[in-house]
């Protein structure tokens, strides 16, 4: 199957959605470019895609991805290439990857090693945010060359002792420059002193199952971290977001810090919003089968079931403003069953091809949250906050076309075989799913349609952010 080039297309009779509204509309785009968007008819020799009873959405923007990552003494199952083939076929046009700067290296080092990465791999457009292993104080120059090449949101560990933990002095410093830099820092918030402590009690018991995990992170340790955090920030007036928020008693937090008028945005993920601690068994029995335990062994882990709600109620709110999925994949046989106790499974779980469809079915299929909330969370909130917008995240005139047709119709049941990725098992596996993605185009080529990639995918680009703006709900 053939990508389209070239001339003008029109999308017609489908629901053009944006976060902001939803009308009956048709789409041109030419060139890679959305011309206009309205009552339009078709012109002579123009392509025509019927879209009726279908909506038609931005391309979503995948905000948290580890592609091609060493950890724990192994690399990621998914590099660039699958990993965006995944992300392309499940309707994400746009992949933001975790960059990373290992001890030693320059911040710059990190970046270009990540270009080798994904130049002639990557199959959807893809920017990169970079992971800080350390501080070093030669940083806070640094941090200007970096986002002058496009990255303008680093990451620290605020956890994970002895390899990328950093001190509140370091996470001042940085958040120093960076404001200075015009640049956002995304936070990895759990205690990571604490959870050294219980991960040690833990062993000393003789426990080593994966059940222990999560035993040894629970949700005060996120809280605290992200409490401390905006205290450092406040005094700053810096901007700052958490990844991975997991909890619900975190969501009070942001929510109090925003009100202070704190510049804190935050981002959950599917497994926190759909699968909850009930997975790791209990300690009566030492936890579930241990291979299946360790596919959820994710930092942060799985939350107490109440926890969802109170997440899906922040991502309908305004309390977090988008999802990204922390894909970070490894296979159950070969990798994690590897570790000879919890404190060394390689931490992470795939779902980078399931994000729309997993958020369409439980927020707007089950009325948790509206089409255009769905919009804000998955595209357009992540394109103004990593300085992409109007060009990614919208349906305007000017925009890149990458654009999703979702048909909201269909059901069907997840099964990993159907999915792109280069995993060994997906923690959605027997799902139930409202609706699939029927077709996407990247900057107007056809790289899925009727639920197909094509086969001669066209390779994605670069794209450099720009300042961060918090001003998103
Ligand atoms: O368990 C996780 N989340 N692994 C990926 C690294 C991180 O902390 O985001
Ligand atoms: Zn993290
Ligand atoms: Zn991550």
């Amino acid at each position: 199957m053939s990508v389209l080039h070239g001339g003008s297309v029109l999308l017609s009779g489908g629901m053009v959605t944006t976060a902001t509204q939803s009308r009956l509309a048709a789409v041109r785009f030419a060139d890679g470019r959305i011309v206009e968007i309205g009552d339009l008819t078709p012109k002579p020799g123009e392509a025509v895609v019927d879209c009726s009873e279908c909506l038609v959405l931005p391309g979503g923007i995948e905000t948290h991805s580890h592609l091609d990552l060493e950890a724990a003494g192994t690399v990621t199952a998914d590099d660039f290439a699958t990993g965006t083939r995944s992300a392309l076929a499940g309707g994400t046009t746009t992949v933001l990857d975790f960059a990373t700067q290992f001890h030693g290296e320059s911040l710059m080092e990190g970046v270009r090693r990540w270009h080798e990465k994904a130049r002639g791999k990557a199959v959807t457009d893809y920017g990169f945010h970079l992971a800080m292993t350390q501080w070093r104080t030669e940083f806070a120059d640094e941090m200007a060359e970096v986002v002058a090449a496009g990255v303008t949101s680093f990451k620290m560990y605020m956890a994970y002792r002895d390899s990328m933990m950093v001190d509140d002095d370091e996470i001042y410093a940085a958040l120093s420059a960076s404001s200075r830099a015009g640049a956002t820092i995304g936070f990895h918030c759990e205690n990571g002193l604490v959870i050294d402590a219980l991960v040690r009690e833990e062993l000393d018991l003789g426990h080593t199952g994966a059940f222990y995990h999560q035993r040894t992170r629970p949700p005060a340790l996120e809280r605290e971290a992200l409490g401390r955090l905006s205290m450092i920030a406040g005094l700053l007036d810096a901007q700052h977001y958490i990844v991975h928020l997991s909890a619900g008693e975190t969501i009070d937090e942001v929510r109090r810090a925003r009100q202070r008028g704190s510049k804190v945005v935050a981002e959950t993920c599917p497994q926190y919003l759909l699968l909850d601690d009930s997975l790791y068994g209990t300690a009566e029995s030492d936890g579930n089968d241990e291979l299946e335990v360790r596919q959820y062994v994710m930092s942060p882990p799985l939350r107490a079931p109440e926890n969802l709600d109170a997440l899906w109620s922040g991502l309908a709110d305004g309390d977090i403003q988008f999802v990204g999925t922390d894909h970070c994949s490894f296979n159950l046989h070969g990798q994690k069953d590897q570790a000879t106790d919890f404190a060394r499974i390689p931490n992470g779980a795939p779902g980078i091809e399931l994000r729309f469809s997993l958020l369409y079915t439980y927020g707007v299929a089950a009325e948790r949250i509206s089409v255009e909330r769905f919009v804000a969370v998955t595209a357009e909130n992540a394109a103004r906050y990593f300085g992409l917008y109007p060009r990614k995240g919208t349906l305007l005139p000017g925009s890149d076309a990458d654009i999703v047709v979702y048909d909201p119709r269909p059901r069907w049941t997840v099964s990993h075989d159907q999915l792109h990725d280069n995993v060994d098992h997906t923690p959605y596996e027997g799902r139930q799913i409202q609706g699939r993605v029927r077709d996407v185009f990247l900057r107007g080529q056809h790289v899925v349609r009727d639920g197909v990639l094509a086969d001669d995918l066209a390779r994605g680009e670069f794209v450099a952010c720009g300042p961060p703006d918090s001003d998103i709900r």
